[in-house]
């Protein structure tokens, strides 16, 4: 079973994450009018972030697009509205499409485009990234999502740790070239996503150097492992000639903002029962330590862990995933 078939009861932390972005959305793009946006992803089979965009957001105006035949039938069949358009399509082909898919919606401004990919081709998604941030404009936001599982490094020569860290440095040089920065030399067991954020940050240079009129803002950069660990980094892009600031001035209060490239918001929180859940809701203004002492027994592995798992609880759980029978 790979990880988009897991369901989410198993997989919390995708859902919190998604929920983040789109509260994220609703704090860059309310007062600019979501009406002026079009969402444009890499939706999967069932849409699931169309649905939210549409449903928070009232964003109607949506593009999806896969690779995958089938997968397109699917989401065609899933969509939120009939003013959500599918395509078969590969994201290398997105840069060059952008106009084409803006022009079936005439009436909207701007974009939010998410690079969702799973695979490994982190050379190819950051050639893309570059190609589509350069195509952006004031207003518009960027999102991707990259594999930053440390294991697909490959285990290295036997040995002692620092020739284990070397090797996985030379082994993505070697993978993606000119797109890691040259200061990274050694990548330790959980330094990954750090190093993708700094990948992606390169990546954003690179694309300045080319339209240096926009500024490509990290505003929210979050981490989770659910199966595969994964990597995203969301930018607003900003024309500094604009009048408008964007992010407008408020936004730097917000619990999630980014505050430079390498601040990484780890989602990491326990799989719970619906009775476990309750419990800790009744504590929640209590610290992690009476949380904990409230549930009488340890979520993980031991009191460290678990004191950490319910402190992520706490963190989270406005986005924690709910999950009810249609009839309730
Ligand atoms: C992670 S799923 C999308 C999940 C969805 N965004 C959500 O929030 O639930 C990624 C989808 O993109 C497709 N995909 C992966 N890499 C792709 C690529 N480079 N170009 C086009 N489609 C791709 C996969 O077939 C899969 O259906």
């Amino acid at each position: 079973m790979n990880g988009a078939e897991i369901p989410y009861q198993l997989r919390p932390s995708k859902f919190i994450d998604r929920q983040i972005f789109v509260e994220l959305l609703s704090r860059l793009i309310q007062v600019r009018g979501p009406e002026n946006y079009i969402y444009i992803s890499m939706g999967g089979r069932h849409l699931v972030d169309h649905y939210a965009v549409y449903r928070d957001l009232g964003i109607k105006a949506q593009f999806s697009f896969d690779s995958d035949e089938n997968a397109v039938a699917r989401q065609i069949f899933n969509r939120p509205t009939d003013a959500t358009l599918c395509g078969r399509m590969h994201s290398s082909a997105l840069p060059s499409e952008l106009d084409k898919i803006a022009a079936k919606f005439p009436t909207r401004r701007n974009v939010i485009v998410w690079l969702d990919y799973t695979n490994t081709d982190r050379k190819l998604q950051l050639q893309e990234a570059e190609q589509t941030l350069i195509r952006l404009k004031h207003g518009d936001i960027f999102r991707i999502t990259m594999n930053a599982n440390v294991r697909h490094l490959s285990q290295g020569p036997a040995g002692g740790s620092a020739n284990k860290e070397t090797f996985r440095a030379n082994y993505l040089r070697d993978q993606i070239e000119d797109m890691m920065p040259t200061t990274i030399t050694a990548i330790g067991d959980d330094d990954f996503p750090l190093v993708l954020v700094k990948c992606i940050e390169l990546t954003a240079q690179k694309a300045k150097v080319q339209v240096p009129h926009l500024d490509f803002l990290p505003v929210l950069t979050t981490s989770y492992a659910d199966g595969q660990r994964m990597l995203t980094v969301t930018c607003a892009v900003r024309d500094p000639s604009q009048h408008e600031s964007f992010p407008n001035s408020h936004f730097h209060r917000w619990q999630f903002a980014s505050r430079s490239w390498d601040h990484i918001d780890d989602i990491s929180v326990p799989v719970l029962s619906a009775k476990e859940r309750f419990r800790l809701d009744s504590n929640l203004n209590k610290s992690a330590k009476k949380m904990l002492k409230a549930l009488k027994f340890m979520p993980a592995d031991d009191e460290l862990s678990s004191l950490a798992a319910v402190s992520n609880y706490k963190k989270f759980q406005r986005f924690y995933p709910a999950f009810r029978h249609v009839d309730d």
